[in-house]
């Protein structure tokens, strides 16, 4: 949380063990009784490649420290009986219902993924969440959730999946089972981070790449939370399909957006009626950046990856339509104070920006805490508050925790 100017910043210390107390704890007073075993996963921001996982393109995602943490035992009557420390109602839901509402639905969704590989606990399991992610704010909560009940609940009966194996069955709950038309890319980040690393996953073929991350990143969350924001990701993505569907005309071998040949821009400016044709301008531009930024990246070339930052808030703005002003001032306020890049990061419409700050120019030009100073004051001018802003070190995937 970032002070007012002109006072000192303090920054947030990483938790050392985030999810011990808070979870399982949480799962004593509820249930009684200690917990069989526990995992946790993070949330994650997206350097690059916004609206394109879904549209077979590649992403450029980093892990957040912030994680969630799920612990499990077992439970008597082939029930799951979950409490979160968001609420701490205890919920008892049979998995094998597809009508459960809530977080459940993607408690169920895992069982059922799970059961599917042989992985789910047999007799009903009881589950204790808990973390410092915040829910909403378009950093990858639910992916932490699901990826680490994964791997909790395979634990649990015994079985122990692959990184790939855990993103596919929080994936599958999200998408298949809780009906979030979603990419892969949360759940892949959430599985498979190394600290350090960005991780360029292409989404059509699921291949992925290791990036050293070098610079230093800002998170501001400007605190607005849109409840509407599933609604309007799946929105969007009817449209990228529709527009696939007419760009199927001009090539029928065309199995995915991002694959648009970008030579043939001209044709598709022609085939799409707005508002499909903005939709798809994006997608072929943020998937030709975020290739591009990804070779930046890998050289080190932290202020032309910087400038591709820029350049994509702007098409997710402009072609996308998937900002909000407040996200549009903190980007602007960044540049303005001299930061490499930012962007939204996320589904958009709220939630959150990613700014880039070079290697550490020791409090010269754009340094974190005048950076940071300038955005808050900026923000604090126009909407009477002040966003929450932390300093980003990108983190590991999902871990097993002790309970
Ligand atoms: C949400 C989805 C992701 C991705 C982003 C937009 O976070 O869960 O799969 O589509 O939006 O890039």
């Amino acid at each position: 949380m970032v002070e007012p100017a002109g006072k000192r910043y303090h920054w947030p210390e990483p938790l050392s063990n985030p999810m011990r107390h808070p979870a399982s704890a949480l799962f004593r007073s509820t249930f009684g009784g200690r917990p069989r075993t526990g995992a946790s996963a993070p949330g994650r921001v997206n350097l690059l490649g916004e609206h394109t996982d879904y549209n077979g393109g590649p992403v450029l995602p980093v892990a957040l420290q912030a994680r969630t943490t799920v612990v499990v035992g077992p439970a008597r009557d082939g029930l799951l009986e979950l409490v979160s420390s968001r609420d701490g109602e205890v919920a008892r839901i049979d998995w094998r219902d597809g009508r459960v509402e809530g977080w459940g639905a993607y408690l169920a969704g895992v069982v059922r993924e799970l059961a599917i590989l042989g992985a789910a606990p047999a007799g009903g399991a009881r589950v204790a969440a808990a973390g410092d992610l915040p829910v909403g704010a378009g950093l990858g909560s639910s992916a932490a959730l699901t990826v680490a009940a994964a791997k909790a609940l395979a634990a649990l009966a015994g079985a122990r999946l692959t990184g790939r194996q855990l993103a596919g069955v929080a994936y599958r709950a999200e998408h298949d089972h809780v009906g979030v038309r979603c990419g892969v890319m949360d759940q892949m980040v959430a599985a498979l981070a190394k600290p350090g690393q960005a991780l360029l996953v292409e989404c059509a073929s699921a291949a992925t790449r290791y990036i050293p991350f070098r610079g230093r990143l800002l998170l501001v969350d400007t605190g607005v939370r849109r409840e509407l924001t599933r609604g309007r990701l799946n929105e969007r993505r009817a449209e990228c399909e529709a527009a696939v569907a007419r760009l199927r005309l001009e090539l029928p071998e065309l199995l995915w957006l991002a694959s648009w040949p970008v030579s043939w821009l001209a044709r598709l400016k022609k085939a799409l009626p707005e508002p499909l044709r903005a939709r798809a301008l994006h997608v072929i531009g943020e998937t030709t950046r975020t290739r591009f930024g990804a070779q930046l990246l890998a050289r080190g070339r932290l202020k032309p990856f910087g400038r591709l930052l820029y350049e994509s808030h702007e098409s997710c703005r402009r072609l996308y339509q998937c900002s909000a002003p407040e996200l549009d001032l903190v980007v602007a306020a960044a540049r303005r104070a001299g930061a490499h890049g930012a962007r939204l990061t996320g589904a958009g419409w709220g939630g959150a920006v990613i700014v880039l700050l070079g290697k550490g120019e020791g409090g010269r030009g754009n340094g974190e805490r005048p950076v940071a100073e300038a955005i808050t004051r900026a923000f604090q001018r126009a909407y009477g508050r002040e966003p929450t802003i932390t300093p980003v070190r990108p983190s590991g995937g999902v871990r097993r925790e002790p309970v």
